[in-house]
């Protein structure tokens, strides 16, 4: 069970941020608004937020889980891929700092963007990524041991429609994992009860489960039936304004 997460909501310089949506630029009203019901529903979901401020210095800051990995035994802080999105580590580690004594961090030359992170119960799922290198996922793999945690690594580099492993998947509970159809051949994934999602449904794939609830983007009724049908309680949220900047449900909470 989750009880709490950190937050922060977009700056003024949101749609100055990295991506490759080309879908137009965000509106700020609306992305601080959806922002706003992203987190009601995490307090509805009985979660505590930790609500940093906005800070316009780093324009994708507002998609926190990249800064750092959290886990029951202790937390890793991040390197981002992105060199724009270096500095948005320190505050993290700071506010992290007050509540977790076990705090490990990614050293040049490794990089790690939390997004590409997967948790699958003692099991992490690492991509090696355009954000995530090499080094930086061997780094992680080997704190997550010294914590008790086992992982596997997942190539994604020759997926060009994604931009992290958590884009394509996410890990629900009883071993099942909701999965775009690039990666539900992997050999990785056998052995876990995959829910397809289809192409045209693909960034719904990014839905996440908080304690006994998955939230799910707006829009994507194939997924949102298919999880009902199997028992999950969905809320749905309105994304359109994070979409164009690459993010997904679980980029804008760190969640512990
Ligand atoms: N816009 C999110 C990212 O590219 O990191």
């Amino acid at each position: 069970m989750f009880t709490r997460a950190v937050v922060r909501p977009p700056g003024k310089s949101f749609d100055g941020g990295l991506t490759s949506a080309e879908m137009g630029k965000p509106d700020f009203d609306v992305a601080v608004e959806q922002h706003e019901a992203y987190c009601r529903v995490l307090e509805e979901c009985g979660l505590r937020l930790t609500r940093l401020a906005a800070d316009d210095r780093y324009p994708d800051s507002t998609f926190v889980e990249d800064t750092a990995i959290l886990t029951r035994r202790g937390a890793v802080i991040c390197r981002p891929g992105a060199v724009s999105r270096l500095g948005e580590t320190e505050e993290i580690a700071r506010v992290l700092r007050l509540d977790f004594t076990r705090i490990y961090t990614i050293h040049e030359p490794g990089t790690v963007d939390g997004g590409d992170i997967c948790e699958a119960g003692d099991h992490f799922f690492i991509g090696v990524s355009n954000r995530t290198n090499e080094n930086g996922a061997t780094q992680l793999a080997r704190f997550l041991a010294e914590l008790g945690y086992t992982s596997t690594l997942i190539e994604i580099r020759g997926l060009s429609n994604i931009l992290h492993l958590k884009s394509g998947i996410a890990y629900l509970d009883d071993s099942r994992i909701v999965i775009i159809d690039e990666l539900k051949d992997r050999k990785e994934f056998s052995g876990y009860d995959l829910i397809h999602v289809n192409a045209e449904e693909a960034y719904a794939a990014n839905c996440l489960p908080v304690n006994d609830r998955v939230l799910i983007a707006a829009g994507y009724p194939g997924l949102q039936r298919r999880l009902r049908d199997l028992d999950y309680d969905t809320i749905v949220l309105d994304m359109s304004e994070f979409q164009k900047m690459d993010g997904g449900l679980s980029c804008l909470s760190l969640r512990f």
